[in-house]
Formats: C-alpha cells, structure tokens, sequence
C-alpha cells in the first residue's frame, strides 16, 4: 500500500489538498461523544475503558473522514501514573494533588510502575491500529514535561501558571527534578504507545508561551529534545510533531534545536511567516482560530482558503491552532472539510 497521505507530509511531501485532521476532534460538541461519556460515567473512567476510549476516537473519523485520528486520552494521565491523584471538576477543569517538597518527588512512583495504571492506553491503541480505515493516521500524544509539570505543581489550571514560574526560580533542584522525572516517564509512555501501533506521535507543550526565553531553553526545549532523541534511537522512522503553544518568535528555532520532525503552529503565528523562517522543508501544522468554527459561514471558508493557499508547494497539513471548543455545531467541522478538500 502507499504511504498514508499524513506520513507523505510528515516526511515532507506538498500534497495539493493538504491532509486534515483537528485538535479535541473527538469532544463534548458531538452529540454521540455526549453520549457514550454519559455510558462511561467520567471523563477518566472513559479515557481507561478501552472499547470506549476507541469508539470515541472513531466517532470524528467515521463522520468527516479526517486523514488522522488521535489518541483519545489526556495529558493528565501521566502524573496519574506516577502516583498523583487526578480529577476533573465538572465544569471547571482538572484537579490534581500538588507537587510542593523534595518528598512529593521522590515519592512518586518509578517510571517503569507507571504501566500498572496506563497500560489500558495502550490497550486503545493497539484497537485502534486494528479498528482504523487503512488511509488514516494514527497519533499518540502527550504533555510536554513543562505543561504536566504546571499543572502537576499547581493542582490545577490556572491563567498563566504562576505557581510553575514561581518554583522553577525559587527551587530550581525541585523543579529540574520533576522535570527529568516527567521527561522520563514521558519517553516510556510514547514508547509504548509507538510499539502498541501509534504511527505518528505529537507532544503537546501548551503552556510553553509563558516562558521567559532562558527558561524556555531550559524546560520547553531541553526536555523535549531529550524525548525526541530517545525515541528516534528506537523508532527512527516514527515522526514527532512539537507543538510550542504560544512560543512566538522562539518557533524559528523550536525543531532545529529538538529534532522534532514537524511543528504544530499556534493561531496567533502566521503560517506564512513561519514558513519564511524555516524554509520550504520543515513540515507545518496549523492554524485556523477554534473561534472560527462557532460561526462557520463564509469568514470560516476564506480563512482556511488563504492558510491552504500560504502554504501551496510546501508540506502542510490543516488543523486548527487549538483545540475544538463544546459549542461549535458538528455542520461547521462538515464544511471546514468539504471546502479544503475543495467540495464547498
Ligand atoms: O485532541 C484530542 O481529541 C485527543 C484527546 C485530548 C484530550 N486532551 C481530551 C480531553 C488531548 C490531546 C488532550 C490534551 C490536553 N489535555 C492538553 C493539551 C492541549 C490543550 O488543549 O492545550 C491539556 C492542557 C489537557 C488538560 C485538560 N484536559 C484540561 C485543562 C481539561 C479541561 C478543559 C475542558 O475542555 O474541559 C481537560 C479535559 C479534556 N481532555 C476533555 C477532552 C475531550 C473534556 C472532558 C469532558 O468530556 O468533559
């Protein structure tokens, strides 16, 4: 068979319709994800229930025909596996024991114990590879070690991750220590995703846009430069999509530094621009405003027209520049297709 038409831009190709597939494609604005939650019961009992965490990944699948499909599961799965307690608060967001002393981290569980609670992801994957039509890509993801790492020390979200920032000054060994103890667990995580049948895998660093420059060297590339190169010693062939939310002119330099094989591009960086900055060759994934996609209409269709047209010629696969939000009307995503495949 052919390579997939997502491999073919993640090794670089320019394909005239550019491959598609959409942050938290699978969510709380489809009628049938509603659904099958209210059967799991929680939003984390869904992500551990493997039949159930497959159907929901396959349910954007089988409505729009996207080129890939992700993972359903959660960057909080990982502190989870090392020991912390997570929950989500309805309405309100994740929550999570906190990270405050040496002893919180030394407590946590060794990264080879945290399959006793995350090996049911990796059960969904094996699924999926089975379950999956043979054109589509399957992604398997997780947090950049500096985005778990705020929520691991805040205990929950927060507006600009203050209680991160203020850690990593104050108690620079502490915070280095929980960032290699993440960074590490984190490359078996993937790994065992990848050998479980994940083709392509995205590291999502969503708060790296916080970072003042020394410390986004320091915690935005670092760790992430190391995933990349344990998991090319074993999976040279799986390519890596880093996704530096937020990072601004540090983009330029963000896959060189890493090795990461492509990068995901935030809504307010332009594509074009970018492009300018790294050359024709580096994959880009990106970039329509999720806001876009309440409304839909016209507005919608031109903005996804001039990012296809800024990126005619080189590689570039359509996304969003974040994730789906619940209110968007399922119709909106059917046209966002149809018209950068050119049906609309
Ligand atoms: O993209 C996908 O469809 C794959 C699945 C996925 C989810 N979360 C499912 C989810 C992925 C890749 C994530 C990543 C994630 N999770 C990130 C990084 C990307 C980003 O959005 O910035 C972060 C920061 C988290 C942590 C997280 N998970 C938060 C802050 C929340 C609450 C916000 C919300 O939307 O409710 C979640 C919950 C979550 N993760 C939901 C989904 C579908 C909603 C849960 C529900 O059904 O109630």
């Amino acid at each position: 068979m052919s390579e997939k038409r997502l491999i073919r831009v993640l090794k670089g190709e320019a394909l005239d319709v550019p491959p598609v597939w959409l942050m938290r494609q699978a969510g709380r604005y489809l009628p049938e994800y509603r659904a099958t939650r209210a059967d799991a019961g929680s939003f984390l009992d869904l992500c551990y229930r493997p039949d159930l965490a497959e159907e929901v990944t396959l349910q954007p699948i089988r409505r729009y025909g996207f080129d890939a499909a992700i993972l359903f599961a959660d960057i909080l799965l990982v502190p989870q596996g090392l020991g912390a307690d997570v929950w989500f608060v309805e309405g309100e967001g994740p929550r999570l024991s906190q990270i405050e002393s040496k002893d919180d981290v030394t407590g946590l569980k060794p990264v080879d114990a945290i399959d006793e609670v995350l090996s049911p992801i990796y059960e969904t994957v094996g699924r999926l590879s089975k379950s999956l039509p043979e054109d589509v890509t399957l992604i398997g993801f997780a947090g950049a070690p500096w985005t778990v790492a705020t929520y691991m020390i805040a205990g929950r979200g927060t507006p600009d991750q203050a209680p991160a920032r203020r850690m990593m000054y104050k108690d620079p060994d502490l915070f280095g220590a929980l960032i290699d103890r993440i960074t590490d667990a984190t490359i078996h995580y993937l790994d065992q995703q990848i050998l479980a049948g994940a083709e392509v895998v995205k590291i999502f660093d969503s708060w790296a846009g916080v970072l003042a420059p020394e410390a986004f060297e320091a915690y935005a590339v670092k760790p992430v430069a190391r995933i990349v190169s344990a998991l090319k010693a074993k999976h040279p062939n799986v390519p890596i999509i880093g996704f530096p939310k937020g990072a601004g002119i540090a983009y330029a330099g963000f896959a060189d530094a890493t090795n990461v094989d492509a990068m995901a591009v935030d809504t307010m960086t332009s594509l074009s621009g970018l492009r300018r900055l790294v050359g024709d060759e580096l994959p880009l994934q990106g970039n329509l405003d999720p806001a876009m996609l309440i409304d839909g209409g016209p507005a919608m269709q031109d903005a996804i027209r001039s990012r296809v047209a800024e990126m005619t010629g080189t590689p570039f696969i359509f996304n969003l520049g974040h994730g789906i939000t619940p209110n968007v009307p399922p119709d909106h995503v059917k046209l966002l297709v149809e018209t950068i495949k050119g049906q609309a």
